[in-house]
């Protein structure tokens, strides 16, 4: 890419900084939940107003896609932020903290919309440098799960122009402020919930040999799925069972009829996380089974692992490092246990989902979901400057890469 161009998207970068940090501050004070979004696609399509692009409104329920067709053909780029906040009590008094009791942006989506509108400004003023189209997907619903696969269902990768490429940014609030870190293949888990009802018969506490008390058995459940995750799941690919929820009798003296149990489980190998449900199942019934009693498992598919394409990432690694230097890129040595529904357009289209280090530097970083999450906005222009040089070199490389 030629000096002058990686000069113009620094440029364009730094110059629409203060556009860029008032749009995320506008956002984090409005902050509205997933599938109830109203305010932040108005915003969305307001800022872009007056920009040559092609504006599809309620898409997947309350997502925004914008299209930006190139001045020559080549392939298709779609960079995707998030716009969902979480059911969270802000505890931060800035003067642009949430109007919205109970409800917050603590997980840096704000942020996120933010960076894809400077990105979508940046891109169209350099569109004469644009081989190719690119979308930008405004996805709500990723703390719910269900944005990304309604976005999907409604056309977003497979409309004309059909999407080959997919490449996605989250701000880490305990990484180096404009630190790109990536990783190639399995880089966040999947998330599943599953639900135990341990039924038993009730009865008077003093009398158990009369009753199938399901409290030891729930409990015997509990411990046996540990084992279940270290005797019967390569120790080499992570599983995680965490039974979060309990619920049993209401009294010193009854033994209940029921035990409910609940939990999440991770995985970062889709065909680990295929075994899974059959395997918690026959521990839950056959642990119950040996006591009298019956246990029912449901389990609820939720996001699938976030795998990015090998090819994708080396080209993100050596394209941002070729523009910002190899102390601005790093390689993640392990998926994190967390989740994503970035997944699923990876699942459909090759691309990377990577992490842009925003630690704070006014305050300690508090992790992501916790009432003083917070970035340094300096991260900002930095993410616009990432998103649109892979846009840019992307569809300049287009065919190579695809
Ligand atoms: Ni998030």
């Amino acid at each position: 890419m030629a000096d002058s161009i990686v000069d113009a998207i620094r440029r364009g970068a730094a110059e629409l900084c203060d556009f860029v940090v008032d749009t995320r501050r506008d956002i984090h004070a409005h902050p509205e939940l997933g599938n109830q979004e109203t305010r932040t696609p108005r915003l969305i399509v307001d800022a872009l107003s007056g920009l040559d692009l092609e504006i599809r409104q309620g898409v997947g329920g309350t997502g925004v896609m914008a299209t930006l067709r190139g001045t020559r053909s080549g392939p298709t780029l779609a960079l995707r932020a998030d716009m969902d906040a979480l059911p969270l009590q802000e505890d931060d008094p800035r003067p642009y903290r949430s109007c919205v009791p109970g409800v917050m942006h603590a997980c840096g989506h704000d942020g996120h919309v933010a960076m894809l509108l400077g990105a979508a400004h940046l891109l169209h003023r350099l569109r004469e440098q644009v081989n190719g189209n690119i979308k930008f997907l405004f996805q709500p619903a990723e703390e719910t799960y269900g944005g990304a696969s309604e976005m999907i269902a409604d056309g977003c990768l497979s409309n004309e122009p059909k999407v080959d490429a997919v490449f996605g940014l989250h701000l880490e609030p305990d990484g180096d402020v404009g630190e790109l870190r990536l990783r190639s293949g399995p880089t966040m888990a999947s998330s599943d919930v599953v639900r135990i009802a341990v039924q038993g018969v009730g009865g008077h506490a003093s009398e158990p040999h009369a009753c199938v008390d399901p409290v030891p058995i729930a409990a015997q459940i509990i411990t046996n799925l540990q084992t279940m995750v270290t005797r019967r799941f390569d120790a080499r690919s992570p599983v995680v069972v965490t039974i979060t929820y309990l619920q049993a009798g209401s009294a010193f003296n009854v033994i209940p009829p029921e035990v409910i149990l609940a939990g999440t489980v991770r995985t970062v190998d889709p065909k680990v996380r295929a075994h899974v449900p059959q395997c918690i199942t026959d521990v839950a019934e056959h642990t119950a089974g040996a006591f009298g009693a019956k246990a029912e498992v449901v389990y609820l598919h939720g996001s699938g692992v976030v795998v990015n394409d090998s090819a994708f990432t080396q080209f993100v690694t050596d394209t941002i490092t070729r523009h910002r230097g190899s102390a601005a890129v790093r390689q993640i040595a392990a998926p994190i246990m967390g989740a994503e529904d970035f997944g699923l357009y990876l699942e459909q289209v090759p691309g990377t989902f990577a992490f842009l280090g925003a630690r704070p530097s006014h305050q300690k970083a508090y992790p992501c979901h916790h009432p003083r999450f917070d970035i340094d906005e300096t991260a900002l222009p930095v993410g616009v400057e990432i998103l649109t040089t892979v846009a840019l070199e992307y569809l300049r490389d287009g065919n190579r890469q695809g």
